[in-house]
């Protein structure tokens, strides 16, 4: 590899590790989205047909949800499965020299910030000797969910690391192994039910523990480039002997027994789940038939399923690059992570100014925004998660009926900021600025005075900002309402102009 190829990776590695959310890391981001999307299988048709049933319709409404990734990798505090497919920064480059090679390999992984994973599956799995969570209180959990305005929650009761939060009868690795039948979806899905959240499970289709005899765990696309490093085991060497297609078949059909027994199992044991949160296909002959949506609607009627296995679903999905500025045509969600991390990390979380941000743009669009969080391998919340809820509670105090049951504005009414709307009602939302498109405290501009407008309306009432009730200037040009918010009046949260049309 030559020298400047060399330093124009380098210098790629250290910008991701370095600057936060900048817009290279926002392209970063929607590459490695759609990366991981292609290892895991991920069906990304946007079809926007959903359920009739009434026991779903709350599902559009909720507007905020609460996206739990929480399984072995909270032992050592890394992201979740992700450490151990190595490989990703060789993205879609070529690599000549071989030390290099070795050398990425080893330090691979994406958002650890610099930390190094240096882990393989194999040492991936041992975490499970020592996955015991002691304080696990989901109450807890939830109670602070609700009351910061969340509506529903998400665990990943599997993810691709293949270790299932439940005694499960299929496969050899879950509670049932090592926590002596220890059941953690199910205290889960009461604490959901107890605070009054809607119960939602992910569960991942691929399985990385249960392929590892079969599966390269080079990350597919340097395994493309790269042939010669050949299929890596789960202890990251070179394989040294190959499946018959016997084997293979064999495999194929315990996988596809596994993953269909397992959504059953969710299914069935713990009363009715409302969400069914899928993460790709296993990768085998009409993998996201193991079970069918008829299939899963006769279990449970009512429930919300995602398009993540079948290539169609209830709803479409974003993640981390709202990739879309358009108002849903049927229901949609977004989801991301309160720090650059689906599990717990000890890592800063983004500023609530820019979550909140998030929030009312996609409210504005008619999308859910479903929100990351990890829990402590003892089972806890860390306490910043407690501390930025505390910050949405308070925000939803004040401002939460500009999101609550509120619609994105009708065809012929356009504001220049996100802006919903109920009734006479329209809510305009303005948004923090922050430095080189940072996400953090550090980053936030101080507040300037800005005039907003909205076009599209005959006649206004009263506009006041809606946190303290105060008037706010404004004057009617034609169809075009302007307001101005003086500089004083705004904070480094989300402020909302309240508008009362005629
Ligand atoms: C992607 C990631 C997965 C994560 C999910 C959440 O599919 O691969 O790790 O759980 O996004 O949306």
């Amino acid at each position: 590899m030559g020298t400047k190829s060399t330093v124009q990776l380098v210098s790629g590695l250290l910008l991701v590790v370095v600057s936060f959310v900048s817009a290279a890391e926002k392209t970063a981001d929607a590459e490695g989205v759609a990366d991981e999307h292609a290892l895991i299988g991920v069906e990304t048709a946007q079809e926007s047909r959903h359920t009739l049933h009434p026991d779903a319709q709350w599902y559009p409404e909720a507007g905020l949800g609460l996206f739990i990734h929480w399984g072995l990798s909270s032992v050592r505090a890394m992201n979740i499965s992700w450490p151990m497919i190595p490989g990703r920064p060789l993205g879609s480059k070529r690599i000549e020299d071989p030390a290099e090679i070795a050398r990425i390999i080893r330090e691979s992984d994406y958002n650890l910030n610099g930390r190094p994973p240096e882990i393989t599956p194999n040492e991936y799995w041992k975490m499970a000797e020592h996955f015991n969570p002691q304080r696990y209180d989901p109450d807890k959990w939830l109670k602070a969910a609700k009351k910061a305005g969340f509506q529903y929650a998400v665990l990943t009761a599997r993810h691709h690391e293949g270790f299932a939060l439940w005694p499960s009868d299929y496969g050899d690795f879950s509670t049932k192994n090592y926590m002596g039948g220890r059941d953690l979806i199910k205290d889960y899905v009461e604490a959901c039910r107890r605070n009054g959240l809607k119960v939602g499970l992910y569960y991942s289709p691929p399985d990385w523990y249960f392929d590892r005899d079969y599966m390269n765990f080079l990350y597919y696309k340097a395994a493309r480039l790269n042939p010669e490093i050949g299929s890596l085991g789960p202890d990251l060497k070179p394989r040294t002997s190959t499946k018959s297609k016997d084997d293979i078949a064999r495999h194929q059909e315990a996988y596809r027994e596994m993953v269909r027994g397992q959504v059953k199992e969710l299914l069935t044991r713990y009363g009715t789940i409302d969400l069914l949160w899928f993460d790709g296909k296993p990768p085998i002959p009409n993998g996201n038939q193991c079970i069918t949506i008829e299939e899963i609607r006769q279990l449970q009627p009512g429930i919300v399923i995602n398009p993540r296995l079948h290539g169609k679903g209830d709803f479409v999905t974003y993640e981390r690059t709202l990739t879309t500025d358009k108002v849903a045509d049927g229901w949609a969600e977004f989801c991301n992570t309160w720090t650059t991390c689906w599990a717990h990390m000890d890592i800063p979380f983004r500023a609530n100014g820019y979550i909140l941000g998030q929030f009312v743009t996609c409210r504005s669009l008619g999308i859910n925004y479903l929100l990351g969080v990890g829990p402590t391998a003892d089972g806890e919340f860390c306490d910043g998660i407690y501390e930025n809820m505390a910050v949405v509670e308070e925000w939803m105090q004040k401002n939460g009926e500009s999101v609550r049951g509120t619609q994105p504005l009708g065809k012929g009414q356009k504001a220049s900021v996100p802006a919903t709307a109920r009734g006479s009602v329209r809510y305009l939302f303005l948004l923090p600025a922050f430095r080189n498109n940072g996400a953090y405290d550090k980053d936030l501009l101080k507040p300037e005075s800005c005039t907003v407008q909205l076009q599209g309306i005959d006649g206004v009432a009263d506009v006041r900002l809606l946190a303290d009730g105060g008037k706010l200037a404004y004057r009617l040009e034609a169809d075009t309402l302007k307001v101005d918010v003086p500089a004083e009046r705004r904070t480094p949260l989300v402020d909302v102009v309240r508008v009362e049309l005629k």
